[in-house]
């Protein structure tokens, strides 16, 4: 039987592309990211795995010029990048890396809410420019976090996650979900609340829903206007999720107090990005799963995926 065909779209490294090499072709595109939407087109025409990110819009023009695809191995857990419906009527498997970046995710969403509750990269900055002239009572002051209460938006495995660690910070954790999560109150004890509820009690509002065509723009004017004026608005999922203008107005008019974001409505944003000006926003570049460890793993279990669909095997992570 010929050798299938993988067409990788970011530089992976070698432990990775060893689980893939063994049952098929590989190529992979080591430009800069991303791999140009041409390149995608032409390399799914023959390809039967394609391994991707999120930053490779998978949507239903690449599925229609592929001819033999099998599977679509995404390097992410989000994959609202993908279209799913299009892969599904075309018989195409797709699948994401689910819980091997579950404590990473949470990991840096709760040091985004520290960073940004306490001013860390504005007190560093105001260190490194040579603003520091003496220790006064008021300077840098932020907000506190134990004994806080923490409200997250999406109690699936990372929202569970960033509760665990809460808890350990003597947190009251709210939750709200579309489905409320016994297991989690029970084995936690987070509390249920309705949206608007939760945004009015919660000092640190926490976004780790996923994106779908119900949660696009979740929080707006509406939400903004009901939380605390020292509230700390924190989102880790995705960019729309949230309407960007709607929270630049709530921090600009000191709405709210402060916010921390690791994602964005149009991914990558300029240096010149209106919410890049204004001192109450700690910015991260989608870092969310980025430690050394869960990224290797990721990509591994993402060719796991691959080479399991091509030897006829059951995916360990198939997107249902
Ligand atoms: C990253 O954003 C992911 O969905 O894994």
């Amino acid at each position: 039987m010929e050798k299938a065909y993988v067409f990788v779209t970011q530089q992976i490294t070698e432990e990775s592309l060893a689980i893939i090499d063994k049952v098929a072709y590989v190529s992979m595109y080591t430009g800069p990211s991303p791999c140009p939407r041409d390149r995608l087109l032409d390399e799914v025409q023959k390809a039967d795995a394609l391994f991707v990110t999120i930053s490779d819009q998978i949507d239903a023009q690449v599925f229609e010029a592929s001819t033999q695809l099998k599977i679509v191995a995404n390097m992410a857990v989000g994959y609202d990048h993908i279209d799913i419906i299009k892969a599904k009527q075309m018989g195409i498997m797709v699948s994401n890396t689910p819980d091997v970046l579950t404590d990473a995710t949470a990991d840096l969403t709760f040091a985004l809410m520290m960073a940004t509750a306490r001013r860390i990269v504005e007190s560093s900055d105001y260190l490194r420019q040579g603003h520091w002239k003496s220790w006064s009572p008021m300077l840098l002051t932020g907000q506190d976090v134990y004994g806080a209460t923490m409200g997250i938006l999406g109690m699936g495995r990372i929202g569970q996650a960033v509760a665990r660690r809460a808890v350990a910070f003597n947190m009251n954790v709210l939750y709200y979900n579309r489905r409320p999560n016994k297991e989690a109150e029970q084995q936690l004890g987070v509390q249920y609340r309705e949206m608007d509820q939760l945004l009015q009690e919660a000092d640190f509002i926490i976004v780790l829903t996923p994106l779908t065509p119900e949660t696009k723009h979740l929080i707006g004017k509406k939400q903004f206007e009901l939380m605390k004026k020292s509230a700390v608005f924190i989102n880790t999922s995705r960019g729309p999720v949230v309407d960007e203008d709607a929270l630049l107005h709530a921090l600009k008019s000191k709405q709210i107090w402060a916010a921390g974001l690791d994602v964005y409505e149009e991914e990558p944003i300029s240096n010149d990005h209106p919410l890049l000006e204004l001192d109450n926003v700690t910015c991260l570049p989608h870092i969310g799963s980025a430690s050394i460890a869960t990224r290797v793993v990721m990509a591994n279990l993402a060719c796991q995926n691959i080479a399991a669909a091509l030897t006829g095997k059951q995916p360990p992570t198939l997107i249902p």
